[in-house]
């Protein structure tokens, strides 16, 4: 079951701190692009596969991630939720993002309105920015046994770079709801005294 993969465990120990180097930017070049367009049509075929190996591998790696989920915070067997019908749907859900997400490259503002969103629910699923780095390596370790050898270091690197940008605009959706959040509690408490007074 091991997969030995680096450099995408990317998420900052604080949420406001700068990335590191590994995420501070990611750019998806064109030949990027292509790359990642080219193998998912691969990877496609199997979709339903790689997100219950993916989210598997994740509870597995990092079981406090097990902890957001609802439905599965209280299994204890692992192999048990490879047949599971909900970690298969919440999967399918997942990678159907991807695929949205493959099908927006070329126009980067609507997968980036598409991403800040889904940072923005995460909020309300209480699943913080610091979990979203996991999942692309996970992703990878699953992905990488379809394409064989299709799979080079120049994918990879594709792939990572997919994962940080969209986990990027994810964290800042996160932050920018917590933030309204935040302002909305911050208004109201104001607000209190000034209603008692009217009241008087
Ligand atoms: C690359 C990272 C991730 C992506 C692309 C992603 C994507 C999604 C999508 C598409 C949904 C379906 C609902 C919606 O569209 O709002 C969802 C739901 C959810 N996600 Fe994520 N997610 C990611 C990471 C995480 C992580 C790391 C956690 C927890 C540690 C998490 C927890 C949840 C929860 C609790 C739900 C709601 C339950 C459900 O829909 O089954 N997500 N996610």
């Amino acid at each position: 079951m091991g997969c030995a993969i680096s450099g995408l465990g990317l998420i900052p120990k604080q949420q406001t701190q700068p990335r590191n180097e590994d995420d501070a930017v990611a750019h998806l070049a064109d030949e990027q692009i292509e790359m990642i367009k080219e193998s998912w049509k691969v990877i496609q075929e199997d979709i339903a596969k790689v997100g219950i190996i993916m989210f598997v591998r994740l509870f597995e790696t990092h079981p406090e991630c097990k902890d957001v989920f609802f439905l599965f915070r209280d299994v204890q067997d692992l192999e048990k939720l490879r047949t599971s019908k909900e970690l298969r749907a919440h999967g399918l859900r997942v990678m159907s993002f991807i695929e949205k997400s493959v099908a927006r490259l070329d126009e980067l503002d609507r997968l980036d309105l598409l991403a800040l969103e889904l940072g923005k629910t995460h909020y309300r699923y209480n699943a913080p920015p610091k979990y979203y780095g996991y999942v692309g390596a996970e992703f990878i370790c699953a992905v990488r046994p379809i394409l064989k050898d299709k799979w080079t270091p120049e994918l990879e690197k594709a792939w990572k770079t997919l994962f940080q940008y969209v986990t990027g605009l994810m964290q800042q959706g996160y932050l920018e709801e917590e933030g309204a959040k935040h302002n909305h509690v911050m208004v109201s408490t104001k607000e209190r005294p000034d209603k008692r007074n009217t009241a008087l």
